[in-house]
């Protein structure tokens, strides 16, 4: 039933039930709570993790599902393309693989919120577990990666209570996905990520800066760059690099170190900016000197080392 690519007995070893972290056991229903009875089933193949939960952004999980059916007949390359559309490819793919190149084969790394997943269309080291709220865009992930995909697994949950046991990864990624949470459900994420990132873990996440650059173009243009708030049917909120060591504060006290850097310097494709070739020489030169990439920087970038648990 299972067609993540990662077999049911392997998920099955870091799987928990989200509402009340209990042992799974799956059959040919899809997964079962050894522990609550809860039953979560198999849609086309993706197991569905979730609880209801999702309460905080049901208006973005409609809105990502209803862009996802509009990409229904779309081959992999079509949606690859897209992708380049809206992230800077070039300087992803780089921060990707230099990430997983952390881990070992044996080990799993989390993707929260992997969208269409392209970050792992080349195959890396560990197998990555990809968690999204959006069925319609596991689905797109799944064509996008194509078959035989035996290193990533396809899982639909909401961040706020992820289907894994205590300790089950040993890094977690996310680009673009934090930003969108409501802060009750931010709290929620990264509580969850506490428990289930193995001790000296390491976390990296990318969501949009709000650079001077950028609230000055739009100034220009007779915009507002939105800074937080709704945005149609979902929320957005940009954070500094400051205010996103801010939320990271509480994490793992006196153990964790937070680190935050800067990424896709010259990529503004709200702004039609998106050069080609990619200046990524020049890029990685500025990303050094922090506080200037920081005023056009179209991501923040945070680095948590996760140091053990209490
Ligand atoms: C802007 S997209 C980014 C997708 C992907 N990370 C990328 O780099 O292309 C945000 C994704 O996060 C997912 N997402 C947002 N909040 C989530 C949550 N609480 N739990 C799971 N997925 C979530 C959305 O469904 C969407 O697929
Ligand atoms: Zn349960």
């Amino acid at each position: 039933v299972i067609e993540t690519g990662v077999a049911a007995g392997v998920l099955t070893d870091i799987l928990a039930c989200p509402g009340c972290q209990g042992r799974l056991a799956s059959d040919a229903g899809g997964f079962r709570c050894e522990r609550c009875a809860a039953r979560y089933p198999v849609e086309d193949g993706i197991p569905v993790f979730l609880t209801g939960r999702t309460a905080g952004q049901e208006g973005e999980r409609a809105f990502r599902d209803r862009l996802a059916s509009r990409q229904v007949a779309g081959s992999a390359a079509t949606l690859l393309e897209t992708v380049g559309h809206h992230h800077c490819m070039r300087v992803m793919a780089r921060r990707a693989a230099r990430f997983a190149a952390r881990f070992t084969p044996g080990q799993w790394i989390l993707d929260l919120g992997i969208g269409w997943g392209w970050h792992w269309r080349s195959r890396v080291g560990p197998r990555v577990f990809g968690v999204d709220m959006s069925l319609g865009n596991l689905r797109l992930a799944r064509r996008l990666l194509g078959p035989g995909r035996d290193d990533v697994a396809l899982v639909c949950a909401d961040a706020a209570a992820l289907p894994l046991r205590s300790s089950a990864v040993s890094g977690a990624w996310s680009v673009q996905v934090l930003q969108h949470m409501p802060a009750g459900v931010l709290e929620r994420a990264i509580a969850e990520l506490d428990r289930v990132m193995a001790d000296e873990g390491r976390i990296e996440i990318s969501n949009l800066n709000p650079g001077l650059f950028q609230r000055a173009a739009y100034h220009l243009a007779g915009r507002r760059l939105h800074l937080r708030g709704a945005v149609g049917e979902m929320e957005l909120t940009r954070r500094s690099a400051a205010e996103w060591r801010a939320v990271w504060r509480a994490f793992r006290p006196g153990r964790a170190r937070v680190v935050t850097g800067y990424s896709e310097l010259f990529f503004h494709p709200d702004l039609h900016v998106r050069p080609r070739p990619y200046p990524a020489a020049l890029e990685r030169a500025l990303a050094a000197a922090r506080p200037v990439a920081g005023l056009f920087a179209r991501q923040v970038d945070v680095v948590v080392t996760c140091g053990g648990r209490d």
